[in-house]
């Protein structure tokens, strides 16, 4: 089944630390970001890529999307301040139908299957967002004392991407935007309109690349896959 992707990518990777928006950072001598775009430019039924960047930081996409296979199939559009806001101009821009995918641009290492069934999976029921189930024993504290252990067989870590049916999304985004609500994902907003969100189990090798030692983790993941 067809889908179409917003890609937000127009943070400033302040926990990264290197100075500069971290999706210009290499693996394997090519910017973080150029290998986000070729999982989602390669998959046949990935129909729109929609790019969200910093209006200051237009050339270095522009020169950058120069050496994507895929540059014909991404339309950019500028972000705001905060990722919500980023991926609500995305949403104002993609096509008003069928599937739609949010995935951080500094996810690098979706897999294909992850994908088509998070597409499927929306397509059913509405939402559906990529999870691994939490390996460490989690507790709560209040100033550095444990308040509580929080019981670990229900608890997944959430990733992107997360799927929706085109009106799933943008409902939630207006409500969320009328109410002034910040989520941290996708799938909080939805979930306050009353729509169930499904879980598909995806890899744990599906980091985000937020601070600098995950450079030396993708620097392994990239390896691995190459073999
Ligand atoms: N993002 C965005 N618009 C923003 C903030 C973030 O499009 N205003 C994007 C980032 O470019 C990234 C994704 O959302 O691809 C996930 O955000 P995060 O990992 O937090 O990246 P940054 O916000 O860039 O990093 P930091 O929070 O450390 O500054
Ligand atoms: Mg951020």
């Amino acid at each position: 089944m067809d889908y179409q992707v917003i890609i937000p990518a127009a943070g400033s990777g302040k926990r990264m630390g290197a100075g500069y928006n971290k999706l210009f950072l290499k693996l394997d001598k090519r910017p973080i970001i150029l290998h986000t775009l070729d999982v989602f430019g390669s998959d046949q039924h990935c129909n729109k890529i929609i790019l969200v960047i910093q209006q200051d930081e237009k050339d270095i996409f522009t020169e950058l999307l120069l050496k994507s296979r895929y540059a014909s199939k991404i339309e950019i559009v500028y972000g705001g301040d905060e990722r919500q806001y980023s991926v609500y101009n995305g949403l104002n821009s993609a096509l008003n139908s069928g599937i739609i995918l949010v995935h951080d641009g500094a996810r690098p290492f979706i897999r294909l299957k992850t994908i088509g069934r998070l597409v499927e999976v929306a397509a059913e029921s509405g939402a559906a967002i990529a999870a691994v189930p939490v390996k460490d024993t989690i507790k709560k504290a209040i100033d550095l004392e444990v308040v509580e252990t929080v019981e670990r067989s229900s608890l997944w870590q959430v990733q992107t991407p997360q799927a929706f049916r085109f009106s799933v999304l943008m409902d939630a985004h207006n409500m969320a935007s009328k109410e002034d609500f910040f989520g941290t994902d996708e799938a909080s907003l939805v979930e306050r309109t009353g729509q169930s969100v499904k879980i598909v189990e995806s890899d744990y090798d599906n980091i985000k690349l937020t601070t600098p030692e995950d450079i030396y983790f993708a620097e392994a993941i990239m390896a691995k896959r190459k073999r």
